[in-house]
């Protein structure tokens, strides 16, 4: 797929998506969001795409934020229309994604680069990444959902502190409160982003997807056990579970195929 401000390649399964606006920092403008939102649909369509890499182009920024010049003058609905559209497009449709998203955090992480991350359903930062949410030193707060996710994931008081103060926190300091879940030397990134993937990759798809949507509503949803059941039932159903089990009882390995 061509790109202006993304670079996307599939190998051995996997969807490498590349933010690609170097010079900015990759900072989110409204055409990468636009093309991002592109790129989630079709990772969640594509059968052959089992998962999905999400880097900055560059060693010193993952993303840098929205993109501050483009938004400098808005007024209040076209703030509010802004974050809307890309919770909805690209935050949220990540999260809901049937397709496992990693971020591999290459360098700063901040506001709409740190809500990018968190969006995706798991986080390998290089050991040199720096991550924060910053809003609050231009007036705004984060509005990528970064005060939902960053509470989701540190708890109350660490987010309050984070986004009040606007502190970044390194990468060390990020596994520590479970912020990320991997850190890497920066040659290593790749690495162990494929190393989770490939695990994955050899897993049922559809309850890999299953397990997503029901760990989602624990935190989403009113009631994250309805889903959880409904989903248990739903895996019943699937080709790939008579091929678990058979592979079981033959004992043999699984060779799913995603239905
Ligand atoms: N938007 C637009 N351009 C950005 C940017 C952003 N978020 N972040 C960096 N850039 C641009 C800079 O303007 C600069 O461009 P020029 O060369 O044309 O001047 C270029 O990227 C390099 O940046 P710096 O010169 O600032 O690099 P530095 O090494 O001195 O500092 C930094 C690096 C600390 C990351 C600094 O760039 C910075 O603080 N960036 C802004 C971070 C921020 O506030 N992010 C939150 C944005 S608001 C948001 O995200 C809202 C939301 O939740 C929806």
């Amino acid at each position: 797929m061509a790109y202006q401000n993304l670079i996307s390649e599939i190998k051995e399964n996997i969807l490498y998506v590349t933010i690609n606006r170097e010079k900015a920092l990759n900072a989110l403008n409204k055409a990468t969001l636009t093309e991002l939102a592109d790129v989630i649909a079709y990772a969640d369509k594509t059968a052959e795409v089992r998962g999905v890499i999400l880097t900055g182009a560059g060693e010193k920024a993952f993303v840098a934020g929205a993109d501050i010049k483009e938004f400098a003058d808005y007024t209040g609905e076209q703030g509010e229309g802004l974050a809307r559209e890309g919770q909805i497009n690209v935050f949220d449709a990540i999260e809901n994604s049937t397709k496992p998203f990693i971020a591999a955090i290459n360098g700063f992480a901040l506001g709409g680069g740190l809500e990018l991350a968190m969006a995706c359903h798991m986080r390998v930062a290089s050991e040199t990444a720096k991550l924060g949410l910053p809003e609050v030193t231009l007036g705004l707060i984060p509005g990528y959902g970064g005060t939902q996710r960053l509470t989701q994931l540190v708890g109350k008081g660490k987010a309050i502190e984070l986004i009040t103060t606007a502190g970044m926190v390194t990468a060390s300091e990020a596994l520590k409160i479970g912020l990320v879940n991997h850190t890497v030397a920066q040659a290593d990134l790749m690495v162990k982003a494929e190393e989770i993937l490939n695990l994955i990759k050899q897993r049922a798809p559809l309850a890999v997807a299953a397990a997503i949507k029901s760990i989602n509503a624990s935190v989403n949803e009113g009631n994250g056990f309805e889903i959880e059941i409904a989903e248990f039932g739903k895996c019943f159903e699937t080709k790939d579970f008579k091929e678990g089990v058979s592979a079981f009882i033959d004992k043999r390995k699984a060779f799913f195929k995603g239905n």
